[in-house]
């Protein structure tokens, strides 16, 4: 049985109407899509070089190694591309309530990813962790990052408190680029232990970089095997042709869903519980890859689909509606799983009910997919498109394969909108902006710009 398949037939006009792609419009992108394909298999890209970098891995496993053996808590400081895929691979790989299970049965230490610096939350965390069992990955590939250093600083201050100068260097481990950067400096300078992200690697494409990968080692999540089902993917991407290549031809539907049937929204909608954080890391990738302003010829281009997430069966109850009846501006991916892990059996009782009588004797894992089922026929009646992305079941591999599925197809559909995908010029300005506000050395005339944008109108505001 194959461990993925992508079922793009409800995208199609054949199934949902005029709101679906024709055949015809498949068929005169056909040429762009060939250039497309070329474009990405004549440039190198990093995140394609991570599947064979070995080295890389064993060297990822080996300190896991360690640090699994010594320590019980593992916390991430790390943002947007640093953090997003270690919480995708936690979710789907380790046990649902990994985080209060006792070991053995909990593979490795606890993992807590701080990705944000609301001090409530600092404070809530620093509560519960042991600083003598805790170890620290800081995780920024260019080493500057604001959020991430004040983790950093908060954190390494109060080791040094509570164990030394000496001792808390043993307490973190610092993953950045492997030469530049002043952060690098400080590795070098205080011995930190440390993991290189490769330079030609971006933030939302490291997930399988030292990146995603030690967080997942060290809470015993197989890497070898994660970059062993994304090189089968890589396999199935060597084809330029549509229908052979499911990462173009996701990226040629999408695209032609966005420009020619204006469907501006996608959702990412997982019916399992272990695949809801990857609906989250894949709206950074789509988002931040895809949004740009200018095209490589410098016009004004204005790219992108807006992703949401929402998650089966849950947001059935929420937003279904209006994904149903309201307005025809979205396309859905479903992410859905044949067999779940474990079997729960719905006892029979109260077969004098109706109501409750049927329920009786399937499983859950039924109900679940039958509820999936039951969804992508109501959207594609109402003629909403909607794809599939069914995994076999969710493990190391078929996550592996699932992650590059989808970095390939965002890599297709920037070449398709002809843009950089791989910058973030948006991001970049306001990370400028906060630099200056907080008094970084160099960005004085952004803490003017911000300054000088002037105070809010009173006139505009209500107060209570
Ligand atoms: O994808 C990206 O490049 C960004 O989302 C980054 O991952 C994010 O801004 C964090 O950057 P850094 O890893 O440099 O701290």
């Amino acid at each position: 049985m194959q461990n993925l398949r992508y079922d793009f037939n409800n995208l199609m006009a054949e199934r949902v109407g005029e709101h679906g792609v024709s055949d015809a419009q498949l068929q005169a992108l056909g040429p762009k899509v060939e250039a497309a394909a070329s474009a990405i298999e004549n440039v190198p890209l990093g995140f394609r070089k991570l599947l064979f970098n070995t080295k890389l891995a064993d060297e990822v496993a080996a300190l896991a190694q360690k640090l699994n053996k010594r320590f019980d808590n593992f916390v991430v400081l790390g943002i947007g591309g640093s953090a997003l895929g270690n919480i995708a691979l936690q979710s789907a790989l380790n046990h649902p309530e990994y985080n209060l299970l006792e070991r053995p049965r909990r593979r490795g230490p606890r993992l807590f990813v701080l990705d944000n610096v609301d001090p409530n939350q600092i404070t809530g965390l620093s509560d519960v962790l042991d600083l003598d069992k805790t170890v620290f990955n800081v995780i920024t590939k260019s080493g500057g990052t604001a959020e991430t250093l004040s983790e950093f600083l908060v954190f390494r201050d109060a080791l040094i408190r509570k164990l030394g100068e000496k001792q808390h260097v043993e307490h973190i481990v610092i993953t950045t680029d492997p030469e530049k950067g002043e952060l690098r400096e400080i590795v070098k300078k205080h011995s930190y232990a440390s993991l290189p992200i490769p330079p030609d690697v971006g933030g939302r494409f490291s997930v399988l970089s030292a990146v995603g990968l030690l967080s997942a080692a060290v809470t015993g999540i197989d890497i070898h095997r994660l970059l062993a089902g994304a090189a089968d993917m890589d396999a199935a991407c060597k084809s330029k042709k549509l229908w052979e290549n499911p990462a173009l031809t996701g990226a040629a539907l999408h695209y032609l869903m966005d420009k020619a049937k204006g469907k501006n929204i996608q959702v990412m909608m997982p019916y399992s519980h272990g695949l809801r954080d990857v609906a989250d890391w894949f709206r950074q990738l789509w988002a931040e890859s895809l949004g740009k302003q200018m095209d490589r010829a410098g016009k004004m281009a204005r790219t992108g689909q807006t992703p949401e997430k929402a998650l089966g069966v849950t947001d059935q109850h929420s937003v279904m509606q209006l994904y149903i009846e309201g307005p025809y501006d979205k396309v859905i991916t479903f992410l859905t799983v044949d067999e779940f892990g474990s079997t729960v059996t719905i006892p029979h009782a109260f077969p004098e009910y109706d109501t409750v009588k049927y329920l009786g004797g399937h499983t859950m894992g039924e109900l679940l997919n039958a509820e999936q089922k039951a969804t992508e026929l109501a959207l594609t009646k109402c003629g909403k498109p909607n794809c599939a992305i069914r995994v076999r079941k969710v493990d190391e591999k078929t996550v592996g394969t699932l992650i590059y599925l989808l970095e390939m197809q965002t890599a297709y559909a920037g070449e398709l909108y002809n843009i950089n995908a791989f910058d973030q010029p948006g991001v970049e300005l306001g990370k400028n902006f906060a630099y200056g506000l907080m008094g970084r050395k160099g960005y004085e005339a952004k803490r003017l710009e911000v300054e000088d944008a002037g105070k809010p109108n009173p006139k505009w505001v209500v107060s209570v």
